[in-house]
């Protein structure tokens, strides 16, 4: 079989007209790149329709034309080099000022409303034993996701609710279960898990160390509820709740891995959670459509965005905006483990 040309690895961001056909280039030939130019005549290649669903309808046509998605990105180009770095130079961000974390404000600001956050700059709320702080919100600059740190002690256990909303969870410190709606389930460090709009949970510790999720709610909720009585509504059609790392599931990008914990498989159309390794490295300056939260896990590094840069360790989360320029650089020997949740989206490989 003929292989495409990569006519470069990035893919080609455009705003589509209403009511046009785009001829998108699957041989790589054009000189009118993503579009068909005739170029293919000879070859067992076919340019590609697409029409706008809606006017402004934004797409990434893929440029590398190794996608299974044509005419759009899926992330193959990430996998065509040795390093998820791209053919790009970093020299745009080498003159970023590095902004020093302020650990008396919660959070660290840098380009437009990207910042650095971590639970321990937070003011936190209490009910029983449960104690919580929000990281993440609309009045922050959020636009569809909130974040929730969440510390239950042994002791009172609350019912938790944010209404209408579904949640991806990640366990990041303790052990014990969650009930969901009246269902048991064990926990296990680092799992994901994931709650239907609707129901309640409740996070029961084992031992004396208390349980820690970040907790990330699509789209942005009207807050943290304690109920008196646990809810009978568990939705039985999802019956997986409770997603250990299983580096079965992981998936390659370039050279670094990523597992899908929440998403289409479990049952979410929603949000898209995931836990990734990156091995020391900075990859090139790039974007996503979707807006996105980071929680780092273990290792430490450097967040730039356009002309700012911070340092970023275990613990603390990272909000992305839509079409954020950024590059998470990872300067640990050992690497960094980190999660995310992505929304509006489900694969956290597209990037441009
Ligand atoms: S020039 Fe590439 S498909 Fe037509």
């Amino acid at each position: 079989m003929e292989k495409p040309r990569i006519a470069r690895y990035k893919p080609y961001y455009y705003e589509l007209e209403a009511d046009r056909t785009y001829l998108w280039c699957s041989c790589g030939r054009s000189e009118n790149q993503p579009f068909c130019d005739g170029s293919h005549k000879g070859s067992e290649f076919l340019p590609v329709k697409y029409r706008a669903k809606q006017p402004g309808e934004e797409v990434l046509f893929c440029g590398c034309k190794h996608t299974n998605d044509q005419p759009f990105c899926d992330g193959a180009h990430n996998n065509l080099q040795d390093t998820y770095a791209g053919e790009e130079d970093n020299t745009s961000a080498v003159l970023a000022s590095y902004v020093i974390r302020d650990t008396t404000s919660p959070v660290t600001k840098l380009n437009n409303s990207c910042y650095v956050s971590n639970p321990a700059s937070h003011k936190f709320d209490t009910s029983g034993s449960l104690a919580w702080c929000v990281l993440i919100s609309g009045q922050m600059g959020a636009q569809y996701q909130s974040q929730y740190y969440l510390k239950q002690s042994k002791g009172e256990h609350e019912i938790v609710s944010f209404g209408d909303s579904e949640i991806a969870m990640l366990v990041t410190g303790g052990e014990g279960e969650i009930v969901i709606s009246g269902k048991l389930f064990p926990l296990s460090k680092h799992a994901g898990v994931y709650v239907t709009a609707g129901e309640a949970f409740c996070l029961v510790p084992s031992s004396e160390k208390p349980l820690e999720v970040y907790v990330t709610i699509c789209p942005e909720s009207n807050g943290l509820k304690v109920l008196d009585l646990m809810p009978n509504n568990f939705d039985a059609t999802v019956p997986k709740r409770v997603i250990s790392v299983d580096e079965n599931n992981a998936q390659n990008m370039g050279d670094r891995f990523f597992q899908i914990l929440v998403g289409k498989d479990v049952g979410s159309n929603v949000l898209t959670e995931f836990i990734g390794d990156i091995p020391k490295s900075k990859a090139a300056m790039h974007r996503h459509l979707y807006e996105e939260t980071l929680v780092i896990l273990e290792g430490e590094g450097v967040m730039w965005t356009e002309n700012k840069k911070t340092n970023v360790v275990s613990g603390d989360i990272i909000f992305l905006p839509r079409k954020q320029v950024h590059s998470l650089e990872c300067t640990s020997e050992q690497g960094m483990r980190l999660a995310g949740v992505i929304y509006p989206g489900d694969n956290p490989a597209i990037n441009y």
